[in-house]
């Protein structure tokens, strides 16, 4: 089962769940500092002051990466250690860090890929102006994209403006589980506009000044919903999961609309619809050369507080919807149900629905409870064949005519798992954090054997 000649195979980690060095060098402080340091907010308090040292073990990690024989690495540069206030010139040493990275990745025939935004905001925006609930934010998201950019698109071919607005938005702005710890719905969907805004401000500025060849593009997390019963209370619910998870963000993108059932529904409550002024949503359908998708299930949807069996999520509480394990599925170590299916259904639809430009899967993978045995080995097999099933899923995708150019591995490492911290483990390498030793797990060694023979056997 081979893909495509120049498949970029690769994987992908985020700043503040690997760096560490939180105070070094003029980083200033993002909402994930300040909130992981509340109490309460993340599993035994765990916190990125430290994560996998990555700040400091550059070279080691380069060379782990180099080893495995990865096509294509996807990071994501720390904004408030390019702009501590997230406003100003940039730091120049905290542009050093990526040069230095890049730079190792490309003596390394590594291909880097950049996520500008992978969740940490400079604490002052939070504080000044209310975060991504309002439009100086944007602003602000786009001015940086430019300093980044001016620095290292010499260097990198594969720009992603934002990974997730929906996590963003929801978990951050809406249910408060995530950074900045802020609950309301109304918050939730200004966050929204204004992370999809400054997507579009970013993306103009960055394609005013240039840089051929550069391929700029977004990170959506996606997921099918499908209805537990065909009950219309049901149907309805697995509407709204989908307008809110999936709709608000592809329609805004790609036909440059929001989706008006969902407002509708919100309007219905006395929630105001986002913020939106003339020409925004021009701005936020402008083309993008690739569209990121990180897929991790499939979502089985009934309306809250029906039916026979426990609930399986609470994320659309506020959508009078709650998620069920769907019967005969697995469950990775987050409880997620493992449905490879949905991947290949993913992609068709954008397909079919949406937009022909080329995607990379920017994200795909499990949480597992590993463990280094007696003989120093983490065999990890739930792993391997969650990742075999998801390729098979993706190569199946291609065989009905996506345009899939890639695919990145959650997550090289094993980091600190937002508000789960350290408690899930996401690696093909495992990491020892009391010594921070790396440990290629079997799977690492699985991928690194795909990649040597560029697709799968049977
Ligand atoms: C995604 C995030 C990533 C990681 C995985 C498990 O939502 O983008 O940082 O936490 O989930």
């Amino acid at each position: 089962m081979s893909f495509p000649e120049g498949f970029l195979w690769g994987a992908a980690t985020a700043a503040y769940q690997i760096e560490g060095a939180a105070t070094e060098d003029g980083r200033g402080p993002s909402i994930w500092d300040t909130f992981s340091h509340t109490p309460g907010n993340v599993y035994r308090g765990d916190t990125g002051d430290i994560a996998c040292d990555h700040y400091h073990r550059l070279e080691e990690d380069l060379d782990l990466m180099a080893d495995l024989g990865i096509k294509a690495y996807r990071f994501s540069v720390a904004w408030p250690r390019i702009q501590p206030e997230g406003m100003g010139p940039a730091n120049p040493k905290g542009l050093d860090f990526y040069r230095r990275l890049v730079a190792g990745l490309r003596e390394r025939s590594i291909e880097p890929m950049l996520t500008l935004y992978h969740w940490d905001l400079p604490q002052t925006l939070q504080d000044r102006y209310g975060g991504w609930t309002s439009r100086e934010t944007s602003e602000r998201f786009a001015e940086y994209a430019s300093l980044v950019y001016e620095a290292l698109s010499g260097s990198v071919p594969y720009w992603i403006t934002l990974n997730e607005p929906w996590v963003s938005a929801w978990m951050g702005y809406g249910l408060g589980r995530h950074a900045p710890g802020r609950k309301s719905t109304a918050e939730a969907l200004a966050a929204t506009h204004h992370l999809l805004l400054g997507h579009a401000l970013a993306l103009e500025a960055m394609r005013s000044s240039g840089g051929e060849g550069r391929r700029i593009g977004i990170t959506l997390n996606l997921s099918p919903v499908r209805a537990a019963s065909q009950h219309p209370a049901d149907l309805e619910a697995a509407r709204r999961v989908d307008g809110n998870a999936n709709r608000l963000y592809l329609d805004p993108l790609f036909p440059g609309s929001y989706p008006e059932d969902l407002l509708d529904f919100y309007r219905e409550r006395g929630i105001e619809p986002p913020p939106v002024r003339e020409g925004d949503l021009d701005k936020i359908s402008a083309p993008v050369d690739f569209l990121g998708v990180n897929y991790y299930m499939r979502h089985t949807v009934r309306a809250s507080g029906g039916g026979a069996g426990p609930a399986a999520g609470t994320r659309f509480g506020y959508l009078g919807a709650e998620t069920v394990l769907p019967e005969g599925a697995g469950t990775t170590a987050m409880g997620w149900p493992v449905e490879p299916g949905g991947l290949t259904e993913l992609l068709v639809r954008i397909k079919e629905e949406y937009t022909e430009v080329p995607i990379f899967v920017t994200e795909n993978g499990c949480a597992v409870h590993d463990y280094v045995d007696p003989e120093g080995e983490v065999n990890d097999r739930e792993r391997i064949s969650f990742l075999d099933s998801h390729l098979r899923a993706a190569h199946a995708a291609i065989e009905r005519g996506v345009d899939l150019r890639g695919y990145m591995v959650w997550s090289l490492l094993d980091n600190f798992e937002w508000a789960e911290g350290y408690s899930k483990r996401f690696g093909i390498v495992y990491v020892d954090y009391g010594t921070q030793r790396r440990i290629p797990k079997d799977s690492a060694s699985w991928y690194a054997e795909v990649i040597r023979r560029g697709g799968l056997e049977g």
